[in-house]
């Protein structure tokens, strides 16, 4: 049994979270519950970003404080993860007083060992990414992420030595082929710093929206200088140092592609100039688009589409809770960016959860109703399907293990389909009352009751739904998933409830 520290990027409280947040924190979520199935040592973090010029810029846009314009949006992303049955440990805030006191204790350790200086800086910048381009890094004088025009900039600031850290970082590469994955995007990390690195400027005198610089009066740390380090504070970095040993660095952050060169560049040689550990592990994924482009909430912001129509609570409320989170987490593989669309989560909702799953559900219930006076038999140990079962469950495990929610859901799925290939091979509906019937829907049942298990981290809730409905009591989830998955466990002599339909089919205008 391992520990599993997961943590998601920090959002910017700009605006309220659309369903591309959702995507990285319900991967998330489903990583950590699995990681607690498996009966590791789990905490998942997850939060709020809340300084910088941009969060700055919109409290003044809205006419409130920032602090208080922090306060209601920040409330926001804590709704939409309760609307998405999220359980994370930990709910930062960069506002927080422990945050400001681990900020301060990190950098002054990297200030001290020697790598922070004073210069300046002149830039392109912009304040979607909170970030300096060059005319070359730049898209002719745009934001290739925004496409907005770049302001120049030019500060006295502090520095951090990051060049200083090529090396060591191309040594930490080698050393961990898995530091960064999917593999492409380690190598697109690794040849950023073989591309040679330039020192970063880590403070600001034109915004005061920020933690103080304690060394220096009237400077405040560049926002993602102050953000990186949320992964510190939420384990008690210089409080606590058991609990940092605890979970450092057995730490994985799942964050988007677009903020790469912050975790797999920056982050581990800030870690290596404050003496510590680089994280274990950096899960980078892609993006959900809209009409081919990066569903942003800069993107909402310009009209192009309406914030309340991706919103995670509007999609719950439309599609139910756990057909939203399997959306997210099968449609598109960690890596790979994809198209989102209402018609997309239809399509998965009909042909996964209502032909499939649901309709495995309601044919058991119904045939053990008719044949066996709806008391669910056992399972046959030598059936057919338990060598199915082993495999499919054996392949979900490698899947999910190697950070593939998409993967474990597919195995999971396979499983299903083969089973309702089987009741149909057999059709236990025209069968007489007998050992024969008995036998065929005790394997369903105990396939429903394996399925509960290995889909419980993706859906919590249906899988609760389906472990009462077949007559089981507790959980799912009491145990570890190599304990539950072993054939042959479900007990003969429950009642199996017949209910309306856990998926009722959605209606497609042709
Ligand atoms: O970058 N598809 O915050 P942010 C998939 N505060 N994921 C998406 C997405 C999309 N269309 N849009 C957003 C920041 N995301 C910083 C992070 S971490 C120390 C600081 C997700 O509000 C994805 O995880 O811009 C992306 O990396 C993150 O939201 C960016 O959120
Ligand atoms: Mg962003």
């Amino acid at each position: 049994m391992g520990r599993f520290y997961i943590t998601t990027p920090i959002y910017y409280v700009n605006d309220a979270p659309h369903v591309g947040h959702a995507y990285t924190t319900v991967n998330a979520d489903a990583l950590a519950r699995w990681h607690r199935l498996m009966g590791d040592d789990t905490k998942f973090l997850t939060g709020t970003d809340e300084h910088g010029q941009k969060v700055a810029d919109a409290a003044a846009k809205n006419s409130v404080s920032a602090q208080e314009w922090t306060d209601v949006t920040s409330q926001r992303f804590r709704e939409a993860w309760d609307a998405l049955d999220v359980s994370y440990d930990d709910f930062i805030r960069t506002t927080e007083d422990r945050h400001r006191e681990t900020v301060q204790t990190f950098l002054s350790a990297v200030y001290e060992n020697g790598y922070i200086y004073k210069g300046t800086y002149r830039g392109l910048y912009c304040v979607s990414c909170e970030d300096y381009y060059t005319l070359e890094s730049s898209d002719a004088g745009k934001c290739p992420v925004h496409g907005r025009v770049l302001s120049e900039m030019e500060e006295e600031n502090w520095f951090f030595r990051l060049s200083a850290f090529q090396e060591r970082l191309e040594a930490h590469y080698a050393a961990n082929p898995g530091f960064v994955t999917p593999e492409t995007k380690r190598n697109e990390a690794l040849s950023f710093i073989r591309g040679g690195l330039r020192d970063i400027s880590i403070t600001r005198t034109s915004i005061d929206w920020g933690i103080p610089v304690p060394w220096d009066e009237g400077h405040v740390f560049y926002v993602w200088y102050d953000a990186l380090i949320n992964y510190l504070t939420a384990i008690g970095y210089g409080r606590d140092a058991d609990e940092v040993a605890t979970w450092w660095p057995a730490s994985h952050h799942l964050i988007g592609k677009e903020i790469l060169r912050f975790h797999c560049v920056w982050w581990p040689a800030m870690c290596m100039a404050a003496g510590l550990e680089p994280p274990a592990h950096v899960q980078v994924h892609g993006w959900l688009l809209l009409r081919g482009q990066k569903l942003s909430k800069t993107m909402a912001a310009e009209g192009q589409v309406r914030l309340t129509d991706i919103a995670p609570t509007t999609l719950t409320g439309e599609f139910g809770v756990d057909p939203v989170r399997y959306y997210l987490l099968r449609e598109t593989a960690l890596g790979n960016d994809g198209e989102f669309s209402h018609e997309g989560i239809t399509h998965r909702y009909n042909t996964d959860l209502a032909n499939n799953l649901g309709n495995l559900l309601n044919r058991v219930a119904t045939v053990v109703g008719s044949k066996c006076a709806g008391i669910g038999p056992a399972p046959d140990p030598h059936s057919a399907l338990a060598g199915v079962a082993r495999e499919a469950l054996g392949e979900a495990r490698d899947a999910w293990e190697s950070f593939s929610p998409q993967g474990g859901l597919e195995a999971t799925w396979r499983l299903l389909s083969a089973t309702n290939a089987y009741l149909e091979e057999h059709e236990p509906w025209k069968m007489a009352p007998g050992p024969q019937v008995e036998s065929v829907l005790g394997d369903a049942l105990e396939v429903l009751r394996l399925v509960a298990v290995a889909a419980s981290p993706a859906m919590p809730g249906v899988s609760a739904a389906i472990w009462s409905r077949i007559g089981l009591e507790g959980t799912p989830v009491e145990r570890t998933f190599d304990e539950s998955v072993l054939w042959g466990q479900y007990p003969a002599g429950r009642a199996v409830l017949k209910a309306e339909p856990l998926f009722p089919r959605i209606r497609v205008d042709a």
